[in-house]
């Protein structure tokens, strides 16, 4: 089993639209689900997925919190999910007040998700590097940063990486697995952006680019991922290579 955090401290990157079309498309490709787990309490993981954030049941908090497994998980054919809900906003309070292993929460965790299966298990990480994405990294070992090519991308990469270096100073095993290209306009600046960024993390750069394209941004509200709402369109494309890119790595 391989699991990565899905991070980047920038909101409306696409690390939510990157954690659901990956896993679809790489359940399309090989038949095997991902897990995937919603770690943001603003649930849009969730709510892509087609469920109600209200009616969900026991979320990710619980299960930090020790609830079995096959109380929170949820099949939805192609994937499983472990889900959020309003509630999971206290998980970063609950973390930050215990005494010690603040950054192993969820690793602790991370035995009883292996014994399911799983090739690959994705974390979906909220917009910050609090408590929750530095638990998510810790238990995943592997980061993978969507990036938007972008003023100011370059700096936040700079403090990601800081931030993965910290956590390796204290002992524990992490690494940026990837940096994928979204919302790619094509502009100059995006492939300045890009070069920038290719020169300061050399091999963790994906060679794919995933364009701007309004069915992705329209499938979330159907409850649907790219591959069924629009499997023509450039999104699916995009993402139908990134998952050819991805299993080519890590599979
Ligand atoms: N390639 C894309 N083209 C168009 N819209 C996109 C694309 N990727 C993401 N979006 C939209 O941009 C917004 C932010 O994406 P999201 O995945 O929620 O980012 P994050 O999880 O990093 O906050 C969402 O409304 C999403 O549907
Ligand atoms: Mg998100």
């Amino acid at each position: 089993m391989k699991a990565y955090a899905v991070a980047n401290q920038k909101g409306g990157v696409a690390k939510t639209t990157t954690v659901h079309n990956l896993a679809a498309g790489i359940f399309e490709r090989t038949g095997n689900k991902p897990l995937l787990v919603d770690l943001d309490p603003q649930c849009n993981l969730t709510m892509a997925c087609g469920l109600s954030s209200d009616e969900v049941g026991k979320s990710f908090y619980d299960f930090i919190q020790g609830a079995p497994f096959d109380q929170v998980g949820h099949d939805l054919g192609y994937a499983d999910l472990i889900p959020a809900n309003h509630g999971c906003v206290h998980a970063e309070s609950w973390i930050e007040n215990k005494r010690r292993g603040r950054q192993a929460v969820l690793a602790g965790r991370m035995p009883e998700i292996v014994s399911y299966g799983y090739d690959f298990v994705f974390f979906d990480c909220p917009g910050n590097l609090g408590f929750v994405t530095v638990n998510a990294m810790v238990a995943a070992a592997r980061v993978l940063v969507p990036l938007q090519c972008e003023y100011y991308a370059l700096e936040g990469m700079a403090k990601l990486a800081e931030e993965v270096r910290a956590i390796q100073e204290d002992g524990k095993a992490v690494e940026i697995a990837g940096i994928i290209p979204t919302l790619w306009n094509g502009t100059t600046l995006n492939r300045e952006v890009r070069n920038e960024v290719r020169r300061a993390f050399a091999e963790s750069l994906y060679a794919v680019r995933i364009r701007r394209n309004v069915k992705l941004g329209e499938a979330p509200s159907h409850g649907k991922h790219v591959f069924e709402y629009a499997p023509e369109s450039h999104g699916a494309m995009d993402y139908s290579e990134l998952v050819r890119e991805f299993l080519s790595r890590e599979g």
